[in-house]
């Protein structure tokens, strides 16, 4: 049997001011273009997920204090699950490793075995076409099966920072996978654009598949101060989580293992990792605007408005991003909206 492992308490800031600390990106539902019914971007990672064909259990791993948010969007979107979604409550925010190992073992704790492969995925990201994607599932499943940890792949085209960069080993190419020669996180601007220059990378799409043997064994090598949350009783690992490393599955293991292979994807993916790649995903009207709410524009090019409070008029601007929100508002250029968390951490500063 398959185990998801649904990620869904990071507490990202990039679409500030609408996702905030208590509100992360995840459960936002934004009005866009063709959706008449607004889905978060949670809700989608459900729904996506739910079309795995085979026999699946599905962990929803969070902070405890999202848990109302998880429970109300699982209800809007389902009556009555065909799925039984479990909830997985983390007491503190330690990253992706400690988050994930403990959905491995709250798995195991429900019966789930050493032998069975475990799917993690992101619950903030876009993808599509839905269909093919549940191939690539069907595949990676295959794949770790064998003892891998499957990555998968998105060809670059920039040389953004907030990845992790995956280097295939052209020669190790079979049944449509590559060994994994190195993964770097989030590599600085100028070595991003060597590995871009020399090819053969690929974009970590943060979604991982192994089995839960491979994934134990490489923990505990490689982050041996979390092998407690696979030693101790249940009860004493939620007590102890907090003392926990506070680390990414990038950087704990991602880096480290050489059991990794990568699976190149081909469809449309992305990680709405700024306001600006949001604007990329939908068609633009003939002045090259995406105009959502209730907005006048006059003379206005190239620009991304978001607010439906009140009336946003416009005139005689270009390359504007401007989002507007019932206690903050953002006003920014083009190019420049992945700086949001500047933002963020001056009023972090300020308290
Ligand atoms: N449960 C739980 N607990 N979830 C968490 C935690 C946590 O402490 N921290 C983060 N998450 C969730 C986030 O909500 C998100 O869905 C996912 O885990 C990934 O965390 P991010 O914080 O968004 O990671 P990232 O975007 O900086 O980097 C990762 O994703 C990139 C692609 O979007 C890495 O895997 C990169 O290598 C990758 O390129
Ligand atoms: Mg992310």
């Amino acid at each position: 049997q398959v185990n998801f492992l649904i990620l869904a308490g990071g507490s990202g800031t990039r679409l500030w001011p609408l996702s905030r600390k208590n509100f992360p990106k995840q459960f936002l539902k934004l009005p866009l273009p063709n959706s008449t019914q607004p889905e978060s971007f949670f809700q989608k990672t459900l729904k996506r997920i739910a079309l795995y064909p085979d026999d699946a259990n599905f962990y929803i791993i969070t902070n405890e204090k999202y848990k109302f948010y998880i429970l109300n969007q699982i209800k809007e979107i389902w009556d009555n699950p065909d799925n039984s979604f479990d909830t997985v409550l983390e007491p503190a925010s330690r990253n992706t490793a400690p988050a994930i190992a403990l959905g491995v073992r709250y798995a195991l704790e429900k019966g789930a075995s050493l032998e069975d492969v475990f799917v993690v995925t992101p619950s903030d990201h876009l993808i599509e076409p839905k269909e093919k994607f549940v191939e690539y599932l069907e595949r990676a499943v295959e794949i770790a099966e064998k003892g891998h940890i499957v990555t998968f792949g998105i060809k670059p085209t920039k040389p953004e920072t907030g990845y992790g960069y995956i280097k295939a080993n052209e020669q190790s190419f079979q049944d449509g996978y590559f060994k994994v020669e190195r993964f770097v996180e989030k590599p600085d601007l100028e070595t991003a654009r060597r590995y871009l220059e020399e090819g053969n990378y690929f974009w970590n799409s943060g979604m991982f598949a192994f089995s839960g043997k491979t994934f134990i064994e490489e923990l505990k090598t490689y982050l041996p101060e979390a092998s407690i949350i696979f030693e101790k009783p249940m009860e004493e690992v939620f007590q102890r989580f907090s003392d926990l490393p506070d680390i990414s599955i990038d950087y704990a293991v991602m880096e480290k293992t050489n059991k990794a292979v990568v699976l190149p994807l081909s469809l449309y993916w992305s990680d709405i990792g700024s306001w600006e790649s949001l604007f990329e995903v939908f068609e633009k009207d003939e002045k090259g605007n995406l105009l959502l709410g209730n907005v006048l524009d006059l003379d206005v090019r190239n620009s991304f408005v978001f607010g439906d409070r009140r009336l946003i008029a416009l005139l005689g601007v270009k390359d504007l991003v401007v989002i507007e929100t019932e206690d903050a508002l953002l006003i920014t250029r083009k190019g420049e909206s992945q700086r949001v968390r500047e933002v963020v951490k001056e009023l972090l500063k300020k308290g």
